[in-house]
């Protein structure tokens, strides 16, 4: 039992977790606005990072320059017409941080320590109100240790490639075979680095959406929040 908050806590947090391509930005938004919670896309702040960095010509070895650079950048989330859109320094960039190059490049700017301790403390001022639906890799593990709902979304590594395969058409201008080789090679590089690499957290439940419709797997995570959304309320009665 814990202390009694007036019903100004009757909202949680929910953590997706999981490797590239598992649906968890389209899960994440739908599940968002079943609940009427606010979608934050972590990833999205890797990228606008490593996007903004190869803009200015450097080189995403270099950790110190790459550090420094984030630094000095004002990375926004907004609500957009098909969802989200990112905001740096005011410019809207979010079709360019989809971009292959960004693709190729973000995993190793995800590795760089000192760009993680900067976006995860931004990540944790978004949630400190609670009510977000938060997506990324390190969500469940190390950015919101505490969420009251943790979820590791996969799929079969074909199954991602097809989707993003899918998303992008041919304006990848990679073959889908390309695509699954990058994608498994993104996710090698996510488990294996040394800060908050990619695993399923403590207390997340496995959800394989391996044939699974988007819909189903978002009214599942939609109804599993209501019950600890639930359960939450319970514990402060
Ligand atoms: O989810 P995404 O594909 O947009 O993520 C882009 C990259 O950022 C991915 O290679 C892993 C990294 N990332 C991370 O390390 N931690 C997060 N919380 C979110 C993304």
């Amino acid at each position: 039992m814990s202390i009694h908050h007036d019903g100004m806590d009757e909202r949680i947090n929910i953590a997706i977790d999981g490797p590239a391509g598992a649906g968890k930005s389209t899960v994440a938004r739908s599940v968002a606005e079943a609940l009427g919670y606010i979608y934050i896309d972590t990833g999205a702040m890797y990228r606008a990072v490593t996007w903004s960095a190869r803009e200015a010509g450097l080189d995403v070895e270099d950790d110190k320059a790459i550090a420094d650079h984030a630094a000095k950048l004002d990375i926004a989330l907004a609500p957009g017409p098909n969802g989200q859109i990112v905001l740096l320094d005011g410019q809207d960039i979010t079709d360019k941080i989809r971009s292959r190059d960004v693709n190729l490049h973000v995993s190793r700017v995800a590795a760089n320590d000192a760009v993680r301790l900067l976006l995860v403390e931004m990540q944790r001022k978004l949630a400190s109100g609670k009510g977000v639906v938060m997506d990324g890799r390190d969500i469940g593990s190390h950015v919101l240790p505490g969420a009251e709902l943790k979820i590791y979304l996969t799929a079969s590594v074909q199954e991602r490639a097809l989707r993003r395969f899918r998303e992008s058409g041919n304006a990848s201008g990679v073959s889908l075979e390309v695509m699954e080789r990058e994608i498994e090679e993104r996710d090698r590089k996510d488990m294996e680095r040394a800060v908050s690499p990619l695993i399923q957290a403590e207390g997340a439940l496995l959800l394989d959406s391996t044939g699974i419709p988007a819909e189903e797997v978002v009214s599942q995570i939609a109804e599993l929040g209501r019950k600890k959304l639930a359960e939450a309320k319970q514990d402060v009665i």
